[in-house]
């Protein structure tokens, strides 16, 4: 979807289509030199945000990227995530002694990474590593390893690129901010 189907809707355009694909480039050339010589890592997207970015960061990447999916909820009180997680869809492959590359679209608190990725690693994963498009200020406080960022942003509601608001706005070309007579 275009910016000017939904002008009216966004308060300010953060990320253009343009700059977005050229930080997912530098970060697929960053992830062929740091697994080079090894098996390819599986990619593994979190259901629903994460699958803009991971069709576009798998298509830079100069080597066969397999990839798999997860769902999770999280409960929380309202729009805040709690940090204890269920799986509604699991991984399909067997990942004990892989590496494994999480992408996600965005890093809010972090609660939700930091319980995958002690979650993956119980499975008996060689490595677990994140790469991550956005990150909010907040993912500061609970410490989140991210190896691999796109962009630090303000904390605003963002849509597009993946992430949505109800639903909408995920096939957005861009990253916005939503414009506030929006959702209030
Ligand atoms: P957290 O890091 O566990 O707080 O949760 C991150 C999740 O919250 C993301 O995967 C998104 O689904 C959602 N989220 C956080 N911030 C935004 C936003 O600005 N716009 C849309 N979804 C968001």
């Amino acid at each position: 979807m275009r910016i000017e189907d939904v002008e009216g809707e966004l308060d300010r355009i953060l990320l253009t289509e343009e700059e977005i694909l050229t930080k997912l480039d530098e970060l697929a050339r960053q992830v062929e030199e740091d697994y080079k010589g090894k098996r390819v890592p599986l990619l593994v997207g979190v259901l629903k945000g994460a699958v803009v970015v991971l069709s576009d960061f798998a298509k830079a990447l100069n080597f066969h990227a397999e990839m798999d999916f997860m769902a999770v909820s999280s409960y929380g009180h309202g729009t805040k995530s709690s940090g204890v997680v269920r799986i509604l869809k699991d991984l399909d492959a067997d990942i004990h002694d892989r590496d494994v590359l999480i992408v996600e679209d965005i890093i809010d608190t972090g609660l939700t990474l930091s319980w995958l990725i002690e979650n993956l690693e119980s499975r008996g994963a060689k490595s677990v590593k994140v790469l991550a498009l956005l990150r909010k200020p907040d993912a500061m406080k609970v410490h989140v390893p991210v190896q691999y960022l796109g962009f630090d942003i303000p904390n605003e509601f963002v849509v597009g690129f993946g992430l949505d608001y109800a639903e909408k706005y995920r096939n957005l070309r861009a990253v916005a901010v939503l414009a506030k007579h929006v959702y209030s």
